[in-house]
């Protein structure tokens, strides 16, 4: 595993940026792997200011997110689609047939994560992989207790993140919401991954998951296998390493 730590908050957005931006313009027809969340939001802005700094060709780039919140509008704000979307797909300029989805709605999601599983598989499968983490060490929605042999699949959101996704979208309890997600085995088929973390919130999953140990507790633990994986951090992340 590769560690980078930032000097600073603006130069750790800067670095994980620059890693997308690295891998579209080294492979015309590279598949990126993307995540939501406020870490990647901030490193999805600074590489819109890149390329409008410098523009280069997306027009063979495939870019999908890793999960997708599931039993809400797609048009939801806080949809995976939406997200990416309207932080990358629209300001690149990528083509909306490059932009691989789950729907956020279905009568057989197993079915729909195996396509979605085929269409990434179809463009050559995941040149990399971004990702960032949650407090109890989920990758994607991958929660603690996950297999590390877990395909695509349908997964149970954790609590805190229902609650808000109930109220943003006025859900009633009587609808099950869940998450689409790459399973553990998919993401370590990336060719490359990328994971970033800043905020003293992540620091002590960051210890757990890079030198604890290699656990299904800590789904992120299971990045220490992968044979091309660099953690991104910003200082407060990383208070917790040696
Ligand atoms: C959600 C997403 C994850 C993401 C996590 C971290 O749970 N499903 O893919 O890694 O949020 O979010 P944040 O960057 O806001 O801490």
């Amino acid at each position: 595993m590769k560690i980078t730590v930032a000097k600073s908050e603006m130069e750790f957005f800067q670095t994980g940026a620059e890693r997308i931006v690295t891998q579209m313009i080294q492979k015309r027809d590279s598949v990126v792997g993307l995540a939501t969340g406020r870490t990647t939001r901030d490193v999805h802005a600074a590489v819109c200011a890149l390329h409008q700094q410098h523009p280069f060709d997306v027009s063979r780039i495939t870019v999908f997110a890793m999960d997708e919140v599931t039993n809400v509008s797609r048009d939801y704000a806080g949809s995976c689609y939406s997200m990416i979307l309207n932080q990358i797909v629209t300001p690149l300029g990528i083509a909306s047939a490059n932009f691989i989805m789950p729907p956020t709605r279905s009568h057989d999601f197993a079915a729909e994560a195996r396509l979605f599983e085929q269409r990434i598989a179809e463009r050559g499968g995941v040149d990399l992989q971004m990702m960032g983490i949650g407090e109890n060490g989920h990758l994607g929605f991958n929660q603690p207790g996950t297999p590390f042999e877990s395909a695509c699949w349908h997964s149970l959101m954790d609590r805190d993140l229902e609650v808000r996704i109930r109220r943003e979208t006025q859900t009633p309890d009587s609808v099950g919401l869940g998450g689409l997600t790459l399973g553990i085995k998919n993401i370590m088929q990336s060719r490359k991954i990328v994971l970033v973390a800043n905020g003293p919130h992540k620091a002590r999953i960051i210890a757990a998951a890079l030198n604890g140990p290699v656990t299904p507790d800590v789904p992120a633990s299971v990045l220490q296998l992968h044979p091309d994986c660099e953690v991104i951090l910003d200082p407060a992340a990383a208070q917790y390493l040696p």
